[in-house]
């Protein structure tokens, strides 16, 4: 136990006291046992403080260690010592090198971290310390070393060989074996190293860059799904495009490898030129992957493609660091998406992200600053703080500096440390210096972590034709950090007139707790469009009037904060519609009827929405949804699933009944019948009509749970027969289950595609759905031991179920707790990221918090518990 409770802190950093400069691996590889012979050429730090002890000390994890030799001559068993972290020895004076020979086990390593298989192949994942459980080595990110790494295997299962860098050399073996050689000439952290092998097709095309070099782009897929690789393959070629366009940025070298595998615990990983991703980003084509697919493998493609420079050429110095590569690579993908699609609406996708998921992380109990200051297992740390809200910081130096400045900023940061490991303030130390700027309270962002609220009052004053207006921010404590200073933060505010026009708009620096600004020449008492572009992430805790809001739905010029008064408006109404449920035994017609003028009013400005012509479709797609239930219950507390479940629901019927003419014009007018392209334009005529269906549907009619049922039969592609399914999964409609038993059918053999089956009824609002549940974990393409599986059944029970996850019977957290006990022994890290759900107790009434906390000690009491789900669970329950 005493293990799991280690704790590493940012302010231990010591520099390493040896480099490795170069590593030469040879793999032979079996599924069984693997035999990795490596050589080190190792050198001490010349920083390093003379007197110190010279005892080498090499990570290494789960394996079998059969010889180390120092210089060529053996070490003897007293020489050197093994214990569960690694291994030590004296080195020698000089430079020196270390061979090392280990055997693993890739078919047993269910962990998917180090080396292991997926489906037929052998893969690697390293980040963040998988390369420890392959051989011993100095597994942090700031010992940088050239690789040269020779792949042997069986040539008729394992055709195909990669590594990272060129290959330089191949050939034939005896017994039926074949090798390759590859060498990557850039200097990188073991994280960044990978190995493919196994039989697998391959898509080719190629990327002429900048200078004019030619670079081979090929996509790794498994055999059948070579037509499921367009996509990527064309994001891939619009990413290379943009980082040359946006950032002077071009490819280094003259290859550049995706590999699809089936089990995978996160996204995508970006090692240097071999990128490796969950199949689930890679493969698409219209009948079997939506438009949400499509656009998930664009940013996703260029996320891991952007990663090259911001990642792989400047690299992290040590894991609290990590929000310098991610933070960073996460804002690139974001503008390269507003740049491909719509920029207001990838704006409102991506605050709707930060909100649904970061905000209740800064605001519970695992709450951690962007660069956080201490963890006891790093992957508990890929986070969506690390991830999203360093990318809002990153966004507020971009909005601070201009496009020009953030520019000779990022310039800066690349000329001066490329090839280095480097630290957030380094990089905040290049915007500084390329802009004479001065970002000391800015960098806060890094060290404080939670939400600040922010207030703001105004003030016309007629006859000076000024417009005053007064910020206040506050940011409340969170674990470990009581005092919270007050952050520099950028606020755009718009001031508009009777018209609907802007009369002004600036975007102010706010640093103060307090602090006044003044607008001059403003003839009219305006209305206020605060925080437009949502330039500051925070909460803005003013209340804006009704009508006001109202008012800013049809005429804000800024169209984040057209379809942010709207959210507002159905925020405010469903909060208070949940009240009066509560009072009126749970009636959620009667609690709307409580509140029947401001319901009125707010579909007139839903209606005026969905009829302007003037506004794309995938923004008024998105303004006519309501706040999810999740957002809505981190709003109030204690939350109340089934009212809000229920009154969210009675909103959407009344909507639905009120506009039912304009939902069915919209719908037919929005029917296509060209061939599906998963371009911006059609996927916003799609959602509009995917919610307009939602809408018709929820009238309660039937005639529209038939339309939902024609819709699935006779749409071919995936977005239009999800958008049906989706609404039919809540119904009791003989559709659902055709539809269901149809796609079963068609997909049985097509994981990627079946993990949206499994989920959909995870998802469902039905009375059965935990019985069904508990079936599905019997269903033949089920395992734990796929991570996409075990997400798409048990853990989209969890996050997109919160009516039967907190069942007041306790049943959801029974199972839930179950599932997570056994995943902890296969897979730790997906285990961790799934208890988080369960950390959430004080958002809710003391019945269920006890029995979430009754789940999180018995987790806790579990014997072996990993480190990963001993982290997230101590935490979560304290
Ligand atoms: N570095 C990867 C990314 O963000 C994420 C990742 C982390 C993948 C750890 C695997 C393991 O692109
Ligand atoms: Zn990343």
């Amino acid at each position: 136990m005493s293990d799991q409770r280690h704790v590493i802190s940012r302010k231990d950093y010591k520099e390493p006291d040896f480099f490795v400069e170069k590593v030469e691996l040879v793999f032979d590889l079996e599924r069984e046992v693997t035999n990795v012979k490596s050589r080190l050429f190792i050198h001490a730090n010349p920083a390093r403080g003379t007197g110190v002890d010279d005892e080498v000390f090499l990570h290494g994890e789960d394996m079998k260690l059969v010889s180390v030799s120092i210089n060529e001559r053996r070490l003897a068993s007293g020489d050197f010592t093994v214990d569960q972290e690694g291994l030590r020895f004296t080195a020698p004076r000089e430079a020196f090198i270390a061979e090392i020979e280990t055997q693993i086990s890739p078919a047993n390593n269910t962990r998917l971290e180090g080396l292991y298989v997926s489906q037929s192949a052998f893969c690697t994942q390293c980040e963040a310390e998988g390369f420890r459980r392959i051989t011993y080595f100095p597994d942090r990110p700031d010992v940088m070393a050239t690789f040269k790494v020779t792949i042997n295997a069986d040539k008729s299962s394992c055709p195909v060989l990669l590594s990272n860098g060129n290959l330089i050399d191949s050939g034939d073996l005896d017994g039926g074996r074949h090798f390759a050689v590859w060498e990557d000439p850039f200097p990188k952290p073991s994280y960044l190293f990978a190995l493919v092998a196994g039989d697998l097709a391959c898509v080719e095309d190629s990327f002429k860059t900048v200078s004019g070099r030619d670079v081979a782009l090929r996509i790794f897929v498994e055999h059948g799904n070579e037509d499921r690789c367009d996509y990527a393959m064309d994001s891939l070629k619009r990413s290379m495009k943009w980082d040359e366009d946006v950032y002077g940025l071009e490819y280094d070298l003259d290859l550049f490898n995706i590999v699809a595998v089936s089990d995978f615990n996160m996204g995508a990983m970006e090692n240097k030129s071999l990128n490796v991703f969950n199949a689930k980003y890679i493969l698409a084509k219209p009948d079997t992957a939506t438009d949400m697919d499509f656009e998930l493998i664009e940013s996703i493609v260029a996320h891991e493609y952007f990663h090259n420079w911001s990642g792989n050429r400047v690299t992290c110095r040590d894991w609290f660091q990590l929000s310098l590569k991610e933070g960073l690579t996460v804002f690139r993908d974001q503008e390269f998406s507003a740049d491909q699609r719509s920029r207001p609406v990838q704006r409102i996708k991506d605050v709707a992200q930060l909100r649904a998921r970061q905000f209740p992380e800064d605001g519970g109990p695992l709450a951690h600053p962007v660069r956080p200051d201490s963890y006891m297992e790093i992957n508990n740390f890929y986070t969506a703080t690390v991830y999203e809200k360093g990318a809002e910081l990153i966004r507020m130096m971009h909005t601070l500096l201009g496009p020009d400045g953030y520019r000779k900023g990022i310039d800066l940061y690349f000329d001066r440390h490329d090839g280095q490991a480097v630290t957030c303030d380094d990089f905040a130390k290049a915007m500084e210096d390329a802009n004479d700027i001065d970002f000391t309270q800015l960098k806060l962002w890094y060290s404080q972590a939670g939400t600040p609220k922010l207030w703001w009052e105004g003030d016309y004053d007629a006859d000076a034709k000024q417009y005053r207006i007064t910020l206040t921010q506050k940011t409340d404590p969170t674990p470990g950090q009581s005092d919270k200073k007050p952050l520099h933060m950028p606020v755009s505010i718009g001031l508009l007139g009777a018209d609907g026009n802007d009369i002004a708009a600036k975007t102010v620096e706010l640093t103060e707790a307090t602090q006044e600004f003044v607008f001059d020449g403003v003839t009219e008492k305006p209305v206020v469009s605060f925080n437009r572009g949502f330039s500051a992430p925070v909460n803005v805790m003013t209340d804006q009037p009704d009508a006001e809001l109202v008012f800013l739905m049809g005429n804000d010029s800024d169209a984040f904060n057209r379809w942010e008064a709207g959210q507002k408006y159905a925020t405010r109404l469903i909060l208070s519609a949940i009240s009066n449920f509560e009072e009126n035994d749970g009636n959620a017609d009667a609690a709307l009827n409580d509140v029947a003028v401001a319901v009125d009013a707010f579909i007139g400005a839903m209606q005026a929405t969905l009829l302007n012509d003037g506004l794309d479709k995938a923004f008024r797609a998105d303004a006519l949804v309501l706040p999810g239930e999740e957002f809505i219950s981190e709003q109030r507390k204690p939350a109340n699933p089934d009212a809000i479940h229920q009154v969210r629901n009675a909103l959407r019927k009344r909507i639905g009944v009120a506009l039912m003419d304009d939902f069915e014009n919209t719908y037919h007018q929005n029917a296509s019948n060209a061939a599906f392209t998963p371009d911006a334009l059609s996927a916003g005529q799609r959602a509009l009509r995917a919610t307009a269906l939602g809408y018709l549907v929820a009238s309660g009619e039937a005639r529209f749970a038939d339309l939902a049922s024609d819709q699935y039969k006779a749409s071919d592609n995936m977005t239009d027969q999800m958008a049906a399914l989706s609404v039919l999964n809540h119904l009791d409609h003989p559709g659902r289950a055709d539809a269901l038993a149809d796609f079963e059918n068609r997909f049985a053999k097509d994981g990627v595609v079946l993990d949206k089956w499994f989920a959909l009824q995870a998802m469902s609002s039905r009375d059965d759905t935990l019985a069904r549940v508990k079936d599905l974990m019997g269903h033949p393409a089920f395992t734990m031991r796929n991570p996409n599986k075990v997400r798409s059944l048990i853990g989209a029970f969890a996050v997109g179920n919160p009516r039967h996850f907190h069942a007041k019977d306790g049943s959801g957290y029974e199972f839930y707790t179950d599932r997570l006990i056994e995943l902890d022994d296969i897979n730790p890290q997906v285990a961790a990221r799934l208890c988080a759900p369960l950390g959430k107790w004080a958002k809710y009434d003391d019945d269920r918090a006890d029995m979430m906390k009754a789940a999180l000690q018995r987790i806790l009491a579990k014997e072996d518990i990993s480190r990963d789900l001993y982290e997230i669970a101590s935490k979560s329950a304290a």
